[in-house]
């Protein structure tokens, strides 16, 4: 039986218990990708799992997206109850918006998604250490789809020496290879197969990586041909250092092709891993 927590209160009844919590943060209308990470949250029997339901207001750009953000919190709730959530957190309306403090995230935050979102990642930071502080868990359970994400609540973590893992979940992708996200839902059958476009060409760089014949130029025409089949925007197309997010250079690093385009108001972002990495005159080779 899943147990459908609400306030503070109740949490901390919940927290009396001493439960080793693996705690699963989503903003709901649930795909696949989330499911996963619950049933991977879900693998350790010693440890209760712990999904929050909350649509952050603080980490949305423009009103007109968070009013447009699709939610269905019944379907939420039976999908949950389904893969035997024990708990599901569904806090208020006012969680976020009453408190002033607000935590303000550094370099990483500036990058990428935070160029054109200014502050998107300082209102993600501030609801999960809402959350890590009201929860305590032992566990975090992150998708790489939001790479960034990932990296801005480690270092969150690690700043404020708050004693949570991070266990990081692939990306679940449709049988085309669109990352599955609850924005899909907006886009049309044909904007959703434009969107197949993104992964087909980021594995395109990745395997001309491979063979040693990528010219860094490549990248202005990957998305000259994705404004040519109808994005609206690329807001970047960039190969980055996984560690820290800085751009690729001469020396061998782990790093990954990250992209953000817009269909219509949709935002859509992905990414994928190259493995070590580094340029050698103007080619980018493994
Ligand atoms: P949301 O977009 O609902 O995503 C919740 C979690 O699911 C995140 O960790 C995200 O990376 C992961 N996820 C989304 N799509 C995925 C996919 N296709 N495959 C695997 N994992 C996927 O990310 C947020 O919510 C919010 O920013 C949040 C962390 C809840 C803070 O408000």
């Amino acid at each position: 039986m899943s147990k459908i927590l609400r306030s503070k209160k109740e949490i901390d009844q919940l927290l009396k218990r001493k439960y080793k919590l693996h705690f699963v943060p989503t903003m709901g209308f649930l795909h696949e990708g989330h499911l996963k990470i619950v049933n991977e949250a879900k693998r350790n029997t010693e440890s209760k799992t712990l999904v929050s339901i909350f649509i952050n207001p603080i980490q949305f750009s423009e009103i007109l997206d968070f009013d447009l953000y699709p939610k269905d919190l019944k379907n939420d709730i039976s999908k949950l109850k389904l893969l035997k959530t024990d708990f599901i957190f569904i806090p208020q309306k006012n969680f976020i918006s009453n408190s002033i403090s607000k935590i303000k995230i550094g370099k990483l935050s500036k990058m990428l998604c935070g160029v054109d979102r200014k502050e998107h990642f300082d209102g993600v930071a501030t609801v999960i250490m809402k959350f890590l502080t009201l929860l305590r868990p032992e566990y975090i359970y992150l998708g790489e789809k939001d790479f960034q994400q990932i990296l801005v609540i480690r270092q969150l973590i690690k700043d404020f020496s708050i004693n949570t893992n991070v266990r990081v979940i692939p990306t679940v992708r449709e049988k085309g290879g669109l990352a599955l996200s609850s924005r899909n839902k907006r886009l049309s059958k044909q904007q959703k197969s434009l969107a197949q476009k993104i992964y087909h060409e980021l594995n395109g760089v990745k395997s001309k990586i491979n063979k040693k014949k990528f010219h860094l130029s490549e990248l202005i025409k990957v998305k000259e041909r994705l404004l040519k089949h109808g994005f609206k925007q690329i807001n970047y197309l960039e190969i980055r250092k996984e560690k820290d997010l800085t751009l690729i250079d001469k020396n061998y690093d782990s790093c990954r092709i990250f992209i953000s385009a817009n269909i219509g108001g949709v935002r859509l972002i992905d990414n994928l891993r190259l493995g070590k990495t580094r340029i050698i005159g103007k080619f980018v080779s493994k």
